[in-house]
């Protein structure tokens, strides 16, 4: 019997903020089919989970998912996995759990109008990694809010040993110079005012401008920061070993590139570094963390930390925690290593406790903690520009974010999508209040 077709849907985006902007792709896409957004995953007849592979909890998180979206009448919505889990283990979910109709991989979603109607009388599978482009198979952007993701660079050829991305996401490849210039300004014309571009590895991206120069990162980011209307550009994520002049420089140069880096360095310890393939060391990673506060004093510096690689002694943990508070973190994200199937690092000797992660995570986190809250507790009394970007819980209450990232909760309700002035009143761990000083003008 053939399933009926879906009128309604529902996109759900786990992980990175490279799945966000998938699912606003596959979201316009399934509009552009004339399918509509239902409410939520209980009114909506076809279901996308758009999954996450990094950590185990992630990956395992999707089959309980998939049992949540039974109703009470026994019956299920067409389900879709899309995202990494997808890639990672294809035909091998709908054996596992009979009630997913798609899946579909990160980058052959531009096909999930096919999929559905396949779908409609048997379990539809496509993993490839085709060598056209989905980009350009995807419909146009359209209505945003004030701030945008753009993924200008996908995949990555890096194999840090503990890490399936590489698998994932496949190679890596920049989008051309024409392509991302092109959708800044679409976004730009459908409200944003906050361009952040995306890549595993961002600052890898390379391209050929109009005059057929090779260019870099620092070179997209000058010819976005002339297009009108766009106010802030920001970009995630870096690699330490692909921080090149041109991109420091432009944080120096560039107004609207905002004075934030997300760098992540995931051990302290050049012999954990060596075993994870990192291809840097924390020498090397310092001295680019130097150069870019040479030039950008204020600049804010963030990363992501690994406790419990294989091998990891206490000592090994002391230079983690030894490089952290040389650094100074405004923020941080911290993970207790998971070991995933089909990397190096899964079948390594002296896999480490559990009960020593955590111990190590905790203590970890109570010292990056704290440096967020001095980051924070240094804005007090100081006047911030803040992008308004969505309602806090009570009535003329909005929230936004400072050019470093904070989010800010403002009274007095100024317009979404505004930047306006505000004087920080007080600082917690997490955000800041701030009060209005005066709207900014036309800017
Ligand atoms: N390309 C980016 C990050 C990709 S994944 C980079 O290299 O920085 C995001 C973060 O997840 C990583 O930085 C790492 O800290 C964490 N991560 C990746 N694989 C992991 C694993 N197997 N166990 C625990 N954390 C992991
Ligand atoms: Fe994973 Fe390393 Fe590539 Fe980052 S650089 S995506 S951690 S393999
Ligand atoms: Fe997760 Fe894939 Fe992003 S594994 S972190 S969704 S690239």
């Amino acid at each position: 019997m053939n399933k009926p077709a879906p009128r309604t849907f529902h996109v759900k985006s786990f992980g990175c903020q490279m799945n966000v902007y998938d699912g606003a792709r596959m979201t316009e896409l399934l509009e552009s089919e004339g399918l509509s957004a239902a409410a939520g995953a209980d009114e909506a007849d076809l279901v996308v989970l758009n999954t996450c592979h990094i950590r185990e909890k992630a990956a395992e998180k999707v089959y309980s998912d998939i049992g949540r979206l039974r109703r009470e009448d026994g019956t299920t919505p067409m389900i879709a996995v899309a995202g990494c889990v997808a890639q990672a283990e294809g035909a091998e979910i709908p054996r596992r759990a009979p009630s997913v109709d798609i899946v579909v991989g990160p980058q052959a979603y531009h096909r999930l109008p096919d999929l559905v109607r396949a779908a409609r009388t048997g379990k539809a599978v496509d993993t490839d990694m085709p060598a056209e482009s989905k980009f350009e198979a995807l419909p146009a952007r359209r209505r945003q809010g004030p701030t945008a993701f753009l993924t200008v660079q996908e995949g990555c050829d890096k194999f840090c040993t503990y890490c399936v991305v590489p698998y994932t996401r496949g190679a890596e490849v920049s989008r051309p110079w024409a392509a991302v210039v092109d959708e800044a300004k679409a976004l730009i014309d459908a409200g944003a005012r906050e361009i952040t571009l995306l890549g595993q590895n961002v600052n890898a991206w390379e391209g050929e401008d109009e005059a057929g120069r090779t260019q870099g990162l620092g070179g997209l980011i000058r010819a976005l920061d002339k297009l009108p209307g766009l106010e802030r550009i920001r970009y995630t994520t870096s690699h330490p070993n692909d921080m090149r002049d041109d991109l420091i420089i432009a944080h120096k140069e560039v107004a609207s590139l905002m004075p934030f880096l997300h760098l992540p360095v995931q051990a302290g310890s050049d012999r954990i570094l060596k075993a994870m393939n990192r291809s840097h060391s924390v020498d090397s990673y310092l001295r680019v963390i130097d150069r870019v506060r040479e030039a950008r004093p204020d600049i804010a510096v963030s990363g992501d930390f690994i406790v419990g690689f294989p091998g990891e002694t206490e000592e090994d943990f002391a230079a983690t925690l030894a490089l952290i508070a040389r650094v100074e973190h405004a923020q941080a994200f911290s993970f207790k290593y998971s070991p995933r199937p089909g990397t190096p690092a899964a079948v390594m000797d002296d896999q480490i406790a559990a009960a020593v992660m955590d111990e190590r995570l905790q203590r970890l986190q109570g010292l990056l903690n704290e440096q967020q809250h001095a980051f924070n507790r240094a804005t007090l009394g100081k006047t911030l520009k803040v992008l308004i970007e969505r309602n806090g819980k009570r009535p003329g209450q909005r929230i936004g974010k400072s050019p470093w990232l904070q989010s800010v909760i403002v009274e007095d309700g100024p317009d979404i999508g505004t930047l306006v002035e505000v004087e920080i009143v007080s600082s917690g761990p997490n955000s800041l209040v701030g009060a209005l000083t005066r709207v900014s003008a036309a800017a």
